[in-house]
């Protein structure tokens, strides 16, 4: 009788593959694509068996959201290190605020793209539905953490942007404690506060993942 794994766990990539036999598998074009994680150093970083349904692009969209957020995280770090003075004022500055903005927007790409897999492979049933409820909340927290982002970043549009908020949160009632004109609690709130929480909700969403594993498709 075959083994009743063999449809669920692909090939173990730090086994030699040859390329005849993966194109034979997976065709020309996905082995040619996946060719670098049969390759050394690449190999022994996939070391694991994992299930073949996993094997597509579209479960690789949760993993580049968490590899976009550690930028952002890193390059976010050296700005605070350096200041607004410095992301305004100079070349490296400009590059690094830069590459920070950017990798903003591919956290969101891939962050929608994840969540579009999540809903249409139904990953959200049973005991998932815990991962399911941070992931929901850490979105919402990342759209504002893009909000006040905005607003830490100083320039023209900045203020332009952080002046109308003002006058926005002005009319609503309990929302006067924070006033985003002012650049010093933009920038605590951005830089420290919602990253730390954020920090934590993706860490424990990952390492759920680590222990639940990944669901099966529906
Ligand atoms: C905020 C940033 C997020 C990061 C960095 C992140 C990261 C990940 C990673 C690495 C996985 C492993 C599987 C995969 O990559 O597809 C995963 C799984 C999962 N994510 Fe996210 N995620 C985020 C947001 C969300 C959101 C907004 C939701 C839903 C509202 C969500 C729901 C889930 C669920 C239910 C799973 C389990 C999937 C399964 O077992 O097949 N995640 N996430």
């Amino acid at each position: 009788m075959s083994d009743p794994n063999q449809d669920y766990f692909a090939h173990h990539t730090s086994q030699p593959f040859a390329w005849k036999e993966r194109k034979k598998a997976r065709g020309t074009w996905r082995a040619l694509f996946e060719s670098f994680a049969y390759l050394p150093p690449f190999n022994r970083m996939f070391g694991k068996d994992s299930p073949s349904y996993a094997e597509s692009y579209w479960y690789c969209m949760g993993g580049l959201t968490f590899l976009s957020f550690l930028l952002l995280i890193l390059s976010g770090l050296v700005l605070t290190l350096f200041g607004p003075t410095w992301w305004q004022g100079t070349y490296v500055g400009y590059v690094t605020k830069s590459i920070h903005y950017w990798t903003a927007q591919s956290f969101f790409f891939f962050l929608f793209l994840h969540i579009i897999r999540v809903w249409l492979t139904g990953a959200y049933r049973g005991k998932r539905w815990l991962n399911y409820a941070i992931g929901f909340v850490a979105f919402f927290l990342s759209l504002g953490e893009n909000l006040f982002g905005l607003l830490a970043r100083g320039d023209w549009e900045s203020q332009f942007v952080s002046m109308h908020s003002d006058d926005m949160l002005f009319t609503i009632p309990g929302l006067r404690l924070i006033s985003p004109e002012n650049f010093t609690s933009a920038l605590i709130i951005h830089v420290a506060l919602i990253p730390f929480v954020l920090l934590i909700l993706i860490g424990v969403h990952v390492t759920l993942v680590k222990l639940q594993g990944i669901a099966r498709p529906l």
